[in-house]
Protein backbone atom coordinates (compact mmCIF):
# COMPACT_ATOMS: atom_id res chain seq x y z
CA UNK A 1 0.00 0.00 0.00
CA UNK A 2 2.90 2.01 0.36
CA UNK A 3 2.76 5.40 -1.44
CA UNK A 4 -1.32 4.53 -2.68
CA UNK A 5 -3.87 7.14 -2.77
CA UNK A 6 -7.00 6.24 -1.43
CA UNK A 7 -10.00 8.15 -1.09
CA UNK A 8 -12.65 7.26 1.28
CA UNK A 9 -16.12 8.36 1.22
CA UNK A 10 -18.07 7.87 4.43
CA UNK A 11 -22.15 7.47 4.29
CA UNK A 12 -24.56 8.00 7.05
CA UNK A 13 -24.96 4.47 8.58
CA UNK A 14 -23.96 3.46 12.08
CA UNK A 15 -20.88 1.39 10.66
CA UNK A 16 -19.20 4.84 9.89
CA UNK A 17 -17.52 4.34 13.21
CA UNK A 18 -15.80 1.33 11.57
CA UNK A 19 -14.26 3.55 8.43
CA UNK A 20 -11.87 5.09 11.62
CA UNK A 21 -10.24 1.56 11.58
CA UNK A 22 -9.83 1.19 8.30
CA UNK A 23 -8.43 4.67 7.88
CA UNK A 24 -6.09 3.74 10.35
CA UNK A 25 -5.25 0.56 8.90
CA UNK A 26 -4.12 2.23 5.42
CA UNK A 27 -2.53 4.94 6.98
CA UNK A 28 -0.75 2.34 9.25
CA UNK A 29 0.03 0.57 5.82
CA UNK A 30 1.78 3.35 4.34
CA UNK A 31 -1.41 4.96 2.03
CA UNK A 32 -2.11 8.19 1.63
CA UNK A 33 -5.79 8.96 2.85
CA UNK A 34 -8.55 11.41 2.07
CA UNK A 35 -11.96 11.12 3.24
CA UNK A 36 -14.95 12.58 1.89
CA UNK A 37 -17.81 11.89 4.21
CA UNK A 38 -21.87 12.97 3.67
CA UNK A 39 -23.28 15.02 5.84
CA UNK A 40 -25.32 12.25 7.38
CA UNK A 41 -22.20 10.31 8.08
CA UNK A 42 -21.18 13.77 10.38
CA UNK A 43 -23.88 12.65 12.70
CA UNK A 44 -22.37 9.40 13.62
CA UNK A 45 -18.41 10.28 13.57
CA UNK A 46 -17.21 13.88 13.40
CA UNK A 47 -14.80 15.05 10.39
CA UNK A 48 -12.12 15.84 13.20
CA UNK A 49 -12.15 11.83 13.71
CA UNK A 50 -11.05 11.48 9.97
CA UNK A 51 -8.75 14.53 9.75
CA UNK A 52 -6.52 13.44 12.91
CA UNK A 53 -6.63 9.45 11.55
CA UNK A 54 -5.40 10.64 7.69
CA UNK A 55 -3.72 13.63 8.59
CA UNK A 56 -5.78 15.56 5.71
CA UNK A 57 -8.33 17.89 5.17
CA UNK A 58 -11.87 15.96 5.02
CA UNK A 59 -14.58 17.02 2.80
CA UNK A 60 -18.24 16.57 3.93
CA UNK A 61 -19.83 19.54 2.01
CA UNK A 62 -19.84 20.63 -1.41
CA UNK A 63 -19.70 24.44 -1.18
CA UNK A 64 -18.28 25.18 2.14
CA UNK A 65 -14.61 26.00 2.20
CA UNK A 66 -12.77 28.75 -0.69
CA UNK A 67 -11.32 27.64 -3.33
CA UNK A 68 -12.77 24.25 -3.60
CA UNK A 69 -14.89 24.38 -5.98
CA UNK A 70 -13.56 21.35 -8.24
CA UNK A 71 -12.14 19.20 -5.83
CA UNK A 72 -15.19 17.12 -6.47
CA UNK A 73 -14.29 16.90 -10.02
CA UNK A 74 -9.98 16.86 -8.71
CA UNK A 75 -10.30 13.93 -5.89
CA UNK A 76 -11.60 11.35 -7.87
CA UNK A 77 -9.28 11.47 -10.57
CA UNK A 78 -5.98 10.17 -12.44
CA UNK A 79 -3.60 10.48 -9.38
CA UNK A 80 -6.29 8.25 -6.79
CA UNK A 81 -5.55 4.62 -7.27
CA UNK A 82 -8.88 4.04 -5.17
CA UNK A 83 -12.23 5.14 -4.50
CA UNK A 84 -13.20 2.99 -1.23
CA UNK A 85 -16.86 3.70 -0.30
CA UNK A 86 -16.97 2.36 3.27
CA UNK A 87 -19.81 2.02 4.87
CA UNK A 88 -22.19 2.60 1.31
CA UNK A 89 -25.90 2.72 2.60
CA UNK A 90 -28.92 1.85 0.50
CA UNK A 91 -29.26 5.32 -0.77
CA UNK A 92 -25.35 5.95 -1.82
CA UNK A 93 -25.33 2.59 -4.00
CA UNK A 94 -29.03 4.44 -5.63
CA UNK A 95 -27.69 7.63 -6.43
CA UNK A 96 -24.55 6.20 -8.35
CA UNK A 97 -26.47 3.37 -9.79
CA UNK A 98 -28.84 6.49 -10.97
CA UNK A 99 -26.74 9.30 -11.69
CA UNK A 100 -27.45 11.28 -9.09
CA UNK A 101 -24.66 13.98 -7.86
CA UNK A 102 -26.78 15.92 -4.81
CA UNK A 103 -23.18 16.00 -2.77
CA UNK A 104 -19.84 15.80 -2.86
CA UNK A 105 -19.37 12.48 -2.11
CA UNK A 106 -21.91 11.48 -5.48
CA UNK A 107 -20.62 14.57 -7.65
CA UNK A 108 -16.97 13.08 -6.96
CA UNK A 109 -17.96 9.52 -7.71
CA UNK A 110 -20.02 10.49 -10.64
CA UNK A 111 -16.49 12.32 -11.82
CA UNK A 112 -13.78 10.15 -11.30
CA UNK A 113 -11.59 8.17 -13.24
CA UNK A 114 -10.08 6.04 -10.80
CA UNK A 115 -11.64 2.29 -9.40
CA UNK A 116 -14.34 2.52 -7.40
CA UNK A 117 -15.11 -0.45 -4.38
CA UNK A 118 -18.39 -0.30 -2.76
CA UNK A 119 -18.90 -1.63 0.97
CA UNK A 120 -22.73 -2.17 1.36
CA UNK A 121 -23.75 -1.78 4.86
CA UNK A 122 -27.54 -1.36 5.80
CA UNK A 123 -30.08 -3.19 7.65
CA UNK A 124 -30.25 -6.83 6.45
CA UNK A 125 -34.56 -5.99 4.58
CA UNK A 126 -32.87 -2.93 3.29
CA UNK A 127 -30.39 -5.23 1.49
CA UNK A 128 -32.41 -8.06 0.15
CA UNK A 129 -35.19 -4.97 -1.00
CA UNK A 130 -35.20 -5.60 -4.83
CA UNK A 131 -34.54 -2.31 -5.86
CA UNK A 132 -31.19 -2.75 -3.49
CA UNK A 133 -29.99 -5.91 -5.37
CA UNK A 134 -31.07 -4.60 -8.82
CA UNK A 135 -28.94 -1.29 -8.17
CA UNK A 136 -26.45 -3.57 -6.67
CA UNK A 137 -26.08 -5.67 -9.83
CA UNK A 138 -26.00 -2.24 -12.32
CA UNK A 139 -22.91 -1.05 -10.52
CA UNK A 140 -21.46 -4.66 -10.80
CA UNK A 141 -22.56 -4.78 -14.49
CA UNK A 142 -20.76 -1.54 -14.93
CA UNK A 143 -17.40 -2.81 -13.35
CA UNK A 144 -18.01 -1.25 -10.14
CA UNK A 145 -16.42 -3.58 -7.17
CA UNK A 146 -18.84 -4.46 -4.55
CA UNK A 147 -18.05 -6.44 -1.90
CA UNK A 148 -20.75 -8.90 0.36
CA UNK A 149 -21.62 -7.75 3.44
CA UNK A 150 -20.72 -9.70 6.74
CA UNK A 151 -23.71 -11.55 7.89
CA UNK A 152 -24.92 -11.61 11.73
CA UNK A 153 -26.69 -9.34 14.17
CA UNK A 154 -26.89 -6.05 13.26
CA UNK A 155 -27.21 -2.68 14.99
CA UNK A 156 -30.95 -2.65 14.46
CA UNK A 157 -30.82 -6.61 16.51
CA UNK A 158 -31.81 -8.30 13.19
CA UNK A 159 -29.93 -10.57 11.43
CA UNK A 160 -28.86 -11.03 8.26
CA UNK A 161 -27.02 -9.96 5.98
CA UNK A 162 -25.57 -6.51 5.50
CA UNK A 163 -22.91 -5.81 8.18
CA UNK A 164 -19.80 -3.57 6.73
CA UNK A 165 -16.89 -6.33 5.99
CA UNK A 166 -14.00 -6.55 8.76
CA UNK A 167 -11.69 -3.22 8.25
CA UNK A 168 -9.01 -5.98 7.40
CA UNK A 169 -11.18 -7.68 4.99
CA UNK A 170 -11.82 -4.37 3.42
CA UNK A 171 -7.70 -3.79 3.15
CA UNK A 172 -7.04 -6.97 1.53
CA UNK A 173 -9.61 -7.03 -0.98
CA UNK A 174 -8.39 -3.56 -1.93
CA UNK A 175 -4.75 -4.01 -1.88
CA UNK A 176 -5.82 -7.01 -4.50
CA UNK A 177 -6.93 -4.82 -6.59
CA UNK A 178 -3.85 -2.61 -6.77
CA UNK A 179 -1.10 -4.72 -6.97
CA UNK A 180 0.87 -5.63 -9.43
CA UNK A 181 -0.61 -9.15 -10.66
CA UNK A 182 3.48 -10.50 -11.61
CA UNK A 183 2.74 -14.46 -9.90
CA UNK A 184 -0.35 -14.78 -12.09
CA UNK A 185 -0.32 -17.56 -13.60
CA UNK A 186 1.95 -19.42 -11.03
CA UNK A 187 0.34 -21.70 -8.16
CA UNK A 188 1.85 -21.69 -4.85
CA UNK A 189 2.00 -24.13 -1.78
CA UNK A 190 2.55 -22.54 1.44
CA UNK A 191 2.90 -24.30 4.82
CA UNK A 192 2.72 -22.43 8.00
CA UNK A 193 2.36 -22.21 12.03
CA UNK A 194 3.02 -25.09 14.53
CA UNK A 195 2.51 -28.89 14.41
CA UNK A 196 1.08 -30.40 17.38
CA UNK A 197 1.99 -33.94 18.29
CA UNK A 198 -0.85 -35.50 21.18
CA UNK A 199 0.33 -36.75 24.08
CA UNK A 200 -3.09 -37.37 25.42
CA UNK A 201 -6.42 -36.21 24.83
CA UNK A 202 -5.51 -32.70 26.49
CA UNK A 203 -2.02 -32.66 25.92
CA UNK A 204 0.61 -31.34 23.27
CA UNK A 205 4.09 -31.00 22.26
CA UNK A 206 4.24 -28.07 19.98
CA UNK A 207 6.68 -24.62 19.46
CA UNK A 208 6.06 -21.06 18.96
CA UNK A 209 5.50 -20.64 15.59
CA UNK A 210 2.09 -18.40 15.19
CA UNK A 211 2.14 -18.51 11.59
CA UNK A 212 2.76 -15.09 10.91
CA UNK A 213 5.72 -15.50 8.03
CA UNK A 214 3.54 -18.13 6.17
CA UNK A 215 0.30 -16.21 6.17
CA UNK A 216 2.41 -13.48 5.02
CA UNK A 217 3.76 -15.44 2.26
CA UNK A 218 0.39 -16.86 1.24
CA UNK A 219 -1.38 -13.46 1.53
CA UNK A 220 1.40 -11.84 -0.62
CA UNK A 221 1.18 -14.34 -3.59
CA UNK A 222 -2.34 -14.27 -3.57
CA UNK A 223 -2.45 -10.53 -3.69
CA UNK A 224 0.07 -10.51 -6.68
CA UNK A 225 -2.22 -12.93 -8.55
CA UNK A 226 -0.89 -16.22 -7.66
CA UNK A 227 -3.43 -19.54 -7.24
CA UNK A 228 -2.25 -19.73 -3.49
CA UNK A 229 -2.83 -23.26 -1.21
CA UNK A 230 -2.02 -22.98 2.41
CA UNK A 231 -1.75 -26.13 4.52
CA UNK A 232 -1.45 -24.60 8.31
CA UNK A 233 -0.99 -25.98 11.13
CA UNK A 234 -3.38 -24.31 14.17
CA UNK A 235 -3.00 -20.66 14.46
CA UNK A 236 -4.92 -17.81 15.15
CA UNK A 237 -4.82 -16.35 12.01
CA UNK A 238 -7.34 -15.97 9.65
CA UNK A 239 -7.26 -17.60 6.48
CA UNK A 240 -5.81 -14.60 3.51
CA UNK A 241 -9.41 -13.73 1.48
CA UNK A 242 -9.11 -16.05 -2.11
CA UNK A 243 -6.18 -18.92 -0.29
CA UNK A 244 -7.46 -22.14 -0.17
CA UNK A 245 -7.02 -23.37 3.09
CA UNK A 246 -6.14 -26.99 4.58
CA UNK A 247 -5.75 -27.27 8.08
CA UNK A 248 -3.37 -29.62 10.17
CA UNK A 249 -2.70 -30.91 13.22
CA UNK A 250 0.12 -33.17 13.22
CA UNK A 251 3.19 -33.59 11.20
CA UNK A 252 2.22 -36.80 9.84
CA UNK A 253 -1.30 -34.62 8.49
CA UNK A 254 1.20 -32.02 6.97
CA UNK A 255 3.21 -34.76 4.91
CA UNK A 256 -0.02 -36.43 3.72
CA UNK A 257 -1.38 -33.33 2.96
CA UNK A 258 1.62 -31.76 0.88
CA UNK A 259 2.41 -35.27 -0.73
CA UNK A 260 -1.26 -35.47 -2.07
CA UNK A 261 -1.19 -31.96 -3.68
CA UNK A 262 2.30 -31.15 -4.63
CA UNK A 263 2.82 -31.84 -8.17
CA UNK A 264 0.48 -28.93 -9.56
CA UNK A 265 2.54 -26.39 -7.56
CA UNK A 266 5.20 -24.11 -9.27
CA UNK A 267 7.12 -22.79 -5.86
CA UNK A 268 6.39 -24.36 -2.55
CA UNK A 269 7.42 -22.84 0.18
CA UNK A 270 8.23 -24.61 3.42
CA UNK A 271 7.88 -21.72 6.32
CA UNK A 272 5.89 -24.56 8.75
CA UNK A 273 7.62 -25.02 12.16
CA UNK A 274 7.36 -28.98 11.83
CA UNK A 275 7.78 -30.98 14.96
CA UNK A 276 11.03 -33.19 14.83
CA UNK A 277 9.31 -36.12 17.40
CA UNK A 278 5.98 -36.92 18.16
CA UNK A 279 5.31 -39.00 21.15
CA UNK A 280 5.80 -42.64 20.38
CA UNK A 281 2.41 -43.45 21.37
CA UNK A 282 -0.58 -41.63 21.98
CA UNK A 283 -2.60 -42.40 25.28
CA UNK A 284 -6.16 -42.62 25.31
CA UNK A 285 -7.19 -41.14 28.21
CA UNK A 286 -5.91 -38.39 30.13
CA UNK A 287 -2.25 -39.72 31.60
CA UNK A 288 -2.64 -39.15 35.39
CA UNK A 289 -0.57 -37.41 37.96
CA UNK A 290 1.55 -40.58 39.77
CA UNK A 291 5.57 -40.59 40.02
CA UNK A 292 7.97 -37.80 40.53
CA UNK A 293 9.49 -38.22 37.18
CA UNK A 294 7.88 -39.31 33.48
CA UNK A 295 9.83 -40.58 30.89
CA UNK A 296 8.08 -39.64 27.40
CA UNK A 297 9.21 -41.74 24.41
CA UNK A 298 8.86 -39.94 21.41
CA UNK A 299 9.49 -41.05 17.79
CA UNK A 300 11.28 -39.19 14.44
CA UNK A 301 8.20 -37.54 12.22
CA UNK A 302 8.94 -37.64 8.33
CA UNK A 303 11.14 -34.94 7.20
CA UNK A 304 8.31 -33.02 4.58
CA UNK A 305 10.76 -30.29 3.03
CA UNK A 306 13.66 -33.77 2.51
CA UNK A 307 11.20 -35.81 1.12
CA UNK A 308 9.85 -33.41 -1.44
CA UNK A 309 13.70 -32.25 -2.32
CA UNK A 310 14.31 -36.09 -2.79
CA UNK A 311 11.91 -36.41 -5.18
CA UNK A 312 12.36 -32.80 -6.95
CA UNK A 313 13.10 -34.12 -10.41
CA UNK A 314 9.69 -36.39 -10.37
CA UNK A 315 7.84 -33.38 -9.89
CA UNK A 316 9.73 -29.97 -10.53
CA UNK A 317 8.97 -26.99 -8.64
CA UNK A 318 11.25 -24.45 -6.87
CA UNK A 319 11.54 -25.35 -3.48
CA UNK A 320 12.14 -22.94 -0.82
CA UNK A 321 12.81 -23.85 3.26
CA UNK A 322 13.15 -22.08 6.46
CA UNK A 323 15.58 -22.36 8.91
CA UNK A 324 14.76 -21.98 12.79
CA UNK A 325 18.33 -20.97 14.06
CA UNK A 326 19.78 -19.87 17.31
CA UNK A 327 23.69 -20.16 16.57
CA UNK A 328 25.97 -21.27 13.48
CA UNK A 329 23.33 -19.55 11.41
CA UNK A 330 24.94 -20.17 8.24
CA UNK A 331 26.88 -23.17 8.55
CA UNK A 332 23.63 -24.85 9.61
CA UNK A 333 20.93 -23.08 6.84
CA UNK A 334 23.94 -24.19 4.25
CA UNK A 335 23.60 -27.85 5.18
CA UNK A 336 19.55 -27.93 5.05
CA UNK A 337 20.56 -26.30 1.82
CA UNK A 338 22.09 -28.81 0.36
CA UNK A 339 21.24 -32.30 2.20
CA UNK A 340 17.29 -31.14 1.57
CA UNK A 341 18.03 -30.34 -2.31
CA UNK A 342 16.39 -26.30 -2.30
CA UNK A 343 16.49 -23.48 -4.34
CA UNK A 344 16.80 -21.17 -1.60
CA UNK A 345 16.50 -21.16 2.28
CA UNK A 346 15.48 -18.37 4.64
CA UNK A 347 16.95 -18.43 7.96
CA UNK A 348 15.47 -16.37 10.76
CA UNK A 349 17.48 -16.12 13.66
CA UNK A 350 15.17 -16.93 16.40
CA UNK A 351 16.83 -15.59 19.00
CA UNK A 352 16.21 -11.89 18.37
CA UNK A 353 12.86 -10.40 20.18
CA UNK A 354 12.08 -8.26 17.23
CA UNK A 355 12.53 -11.50 14.22
CA UNK A 356 11.37 -14.58 13.71
CA UNK A 357 8.59 -16.56 15.98
CA UNK A 358 5.93 -14.24 17.34
CA UNK A 359 7.28 -10.95 16.31
CA UNK A 360 5.36 -9.20 13.65
CA UNK A 361 9.16 -7.89 12.22
CA UNK A 362 11.49 -10.10 10.50
CA UNK A 363 14.89 -9.95 9.44
CA UNK A 364 15.97 -12.87 7.34
CA UNK A 365 19.16 -13.94 5.48
CA UNK A 366 18.45 -15.42 2.13
CA UNK A 367 20.72 -18.22 0.67
CA UNK A 368 20.43 -19.63 -3.06
CA UNK A 369 21.47 -22.77 -4.23
CA UNK A 370 24.50 -21.34 -6.27
CA UNK A 371 25.97 -19.64 -3.19
CA UNK A 372 24.43 -16.09 -3.12
CA UNK A 373 23.64 -14.58 0.19
CA UNK A 374 21.67 -11.75 1.15
CA UNK A 375 20.75 -10.37 3.98
CA UNK A 376 17.26 -8.22 4.60
CA UNK A 377 16.63 -5.39 6.73
CA UNK A 378 14.49 -5.89 9.59
CA UNK A 379 10.88 -5.45 7.59
CA UNK A 380 7.55 -6.01 8.57
CA UNK A 381 6.47 -9.40 7.96
CA UNK A 382 4.58 -8.58 5.08
CA UNK A 383 7.86 -6.86 3.62
CA UNK A 384 10.01 -9.86 3.65
CA UNK A 385 7.47 -11.79 1.65
CA UNK A 386 7.11 -9.12 -1.17
CA UNK A 387 10.96 -9.56 -0.85
CA UNK A 388 11.20 -13.17 -0.36
CA UNK A 389 8.73 -13.15 -3.59
CA UNK A 390 10.45 -10.65 -5.41
CA UNK A 391 13.45 -13.18 -5.23
CA UNK A 392 11.12 -16.39 -6.35
CA UNK A 393 10.54 -14.80 -9.80
CA UNK A 394 13.86 -13.70 -10.40
CA UNK A 395 15.16 -17.30 -10.35
CA UNK A 396 12.17 -18.62 -12.34
CA UNK A 397 12.99 -15.42 -14.84
CA UNK A 398 16.55 -16.96 -15.31
CA UNK A 399 15.48 -20.69 -14.90
CA UNK A 400 17.81 -20.72 -12.10
CA UNK A 401 15.48 -23.17 -10.11
CA UNK A 402 16.97 -26.46 -10.20
CA UNK A 403 14.52 -28.70 -12.16
CA UNK A 404 11.91 -25.66 -13.51
N1 LIG B 1 10.85 -29.41 7.93
C1 LIG B 1 9.99 -30.34 7.42
N2 LIG B 1 9.72 -31.49 8.12
C2 LIG B 1 10.32 -31.71 9.31
C3 LIG B 1 11.19 -30.75 9.85
C4 LIG B 1 11.43 -29.60 9.13
O1 LIG B 1 9.43 -30.13 6.32
N3 LIG B 1 10.04 -32.82 9.97
C5 LIG B 1 11.14 -28.20 7.13
C6 LIG B 1 10.64 -26.91 7.76
O2 LIG B 1 9.32 -26.61 7.29
C7 LIG B 1 11.67 -25.89 7.28
C8 LIG B 1 12.93 -26.72 7.12
O3 LIG B 1 12.54 -28.07 7.05
O4 LIG B 1 11.33 -25.38 6.00
C9 LIG B 1 13.92 -26.54 8.24
O5 LIG B 1 13.30 -26.74 9.48
P1 LIG B 1 14.11 -26.58 10.85
O6 LIG B 1 13.21 -26.90 11.98
O7 LIG B 1 14.86 -25.28 10.85
O8 LIG B 1 15.25 -27.68 10.67
P2 LIG B 1 15.28 -29.24 10.81
O9 LIG B 1 15.50 -29.82 9.46
O10 LIG B 1 14.09 -29.74 11.57
O11 LIG B 1 16.62 -29.43 11.63
P3 LIG B 1 16.96 -28.97 13.16
O12 LIG B 1 15.65 -28.99 13.91
O13 LIG B 1 17.92 -30.02 13.59
O14 LIG B 1 17.58 -27.60 13.07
Amino acid sequence: MKGKKIVIGVTGGIAAYKAAELVRLFVKSGAHVRVAMTLNATWFVTPLTFETLSGSGVISQMFDREGASVDHIRWGQDDVDLIIIAPATANIIAKISNGIADDFLSTMVMAATAPLLVCPSMNSRMYINPAVQDNIRKLRERGIFIMEPGQGELACHTEGPGRLPEPEDIVEYASLLLAEQDFSGLSVLVTAGPTVEPIDPVRYITNRSTGKMGYALARAARRRGAQVTLISGPTSLRTPAGVEACPVKTAEEMMQAVMDRRSSFDIIIKAAAVSDYRPGKTADHKIKKGADSLTLDLVKNPDILAELGRTKKEHPCILVGFAAETRDLLENAREKLKSKNLDMIVVNDVSRTDAGFEADTNMVRMIFSDGRIEDSPLMTKDEVADLILDRLKALRENNAGSGC
